[in-house]
């Protein structure tokens, strides 16, 4: 955000739950641990690598932070629900890795680094996306407790979320322009590429520790709004931002002649309907028991990022 309009910002990004998902995600390297079936995977380095490469370029890990935080406010230790938090961010990697294909957005540069393609090709890129993918669900099937109920729970929020009524169908929406030109219908392929994805976060915690329905009801309003501002600041970032701050390229929607909130509405009232999405986020936490301070800080951060 500019100077002129800077937001009101409260509260701080809680670095210290990003520390802790950068700490677990650093350590996987998607073996199984049974050493014959690992064994067979000889020659697989190289798509290990791959993976490692985009997984732990950087990224401001929002996602299974978000995941954390919502689990501390519901009174939980936030380590309970790492594997699900990092489940998010390796789906999340592997969006980013196949919407930078040539096929799709093009890009070259991505957490501040030659895009998975760029260092590794094409074909090994694809691989490396459906990979990710598939060790999302297998790290909530081996590593996430709570017992059955909650690992097939946060796998249907999981699933739910990247599939075609979320990520990929909204990526569908986007790259065949067929979400329509109205801005209720630029809502939509937003809350869907980048929203579901967001709020599945918030989602996988209410599966761990369901709070009563009015409070359930609550975070899911705060999820859903957070995503939606997430990539409205996303859109007005690759007309505003700098390169060298987001760590991808700019312009790449006007390049492509996306339809963006920019696009749609113009830079001033994008900017207005950022602060409002903000806005009713914060209001809506304040509907929230528990503490919501790193909350607060995720969605101040979402609101006036310039990464
Ligand atoms: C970028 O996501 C793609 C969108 C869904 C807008 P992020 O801005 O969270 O990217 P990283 O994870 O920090 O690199
Ligand atoms: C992509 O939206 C959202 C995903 C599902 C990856 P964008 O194409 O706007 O994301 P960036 O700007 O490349 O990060
Ligand atoms: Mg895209
Ligand atoms: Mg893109
Ligand atoms: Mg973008």
């Amino acid at each position: 955000m500019s100077d002129t309009n800077a937001p009101a910002i409260h509260a701080k990004y809680p670095e210290h739950l990003r520390a802790r998902v950068d700490e677990y995600l650093s350590g996987l390297w998607f073996m199984t641990g049974d050493p014959e079936a690992d064994a067979e995977a000889a020659g697989t380095e190289g798509l290990v690598e791959a993976m490692r490469y985009s997984l732990l370029a950087g990224g401001k890990r929002i996602r299974p932070v978000l995941a954390l935080a919502t689990a501390e406010a519901l009174g939980r230790d936030p380590e309970e629900l790492m594997p699900a938090a990092a489940a998010i961010e390796l789906i999340h990697t592997y969006s980013l890795i196949h919407d930078d294909l040539p096929a799709m957005d093009d890009d070259d540069l991505r957490r501040g680094m030659p895009t998975c393609h760029m260092k590794y090709g094409d074909d090994v890129a694809i691989l490396a996306g459906d990979a990710l993918f598939a060790e999302a669900v297998r790290m909530v099937c081996d590593d996430q407790g709570g017992g059955p109920a909650v690992q097939v729970g946060v796998l249907r929020e999981l699933s739910t979320a990247a599939g075609v009524v979320g990520m990929v169908g909204g990526q569908y929406l986007d790259i065949e322009d067929a979400g329509g030109n109205s801005a209720e219908a630029l809502a939509r392929v937003h809350a869907l590429k980048t929203g579901r994805l967001m709020a599945c976060a918030v989602h996988v915690a209410l599966v761990l520790a369901p709070p009563p329905p009015a409070q359930e009801h609550a975070y899911r309003a705060f999820a859903r709004e957070l995503g939606l501002l997430f990539q409205i600041v996303d859109d007005i970032l690759d007309v505003a931002g700098s390169e060298e701050a987001l760590g991808k390229a700019v312009g790449t929607d006007e390049r492509l002649g996306k339809v963006t909130y920019v696009s749609l509405h113009g830079m001033d009232r994008a900017r207005e309907l950022a602060a409002e999405s903000h806005a009713r986020a914060i209001a809506l936490l304040g509907q929230v028991d528990g503490p919501v301070d790193d909350l607060a800080g995720i969605a101040d951060t979402a609101f006036a990022r310039q990464s």
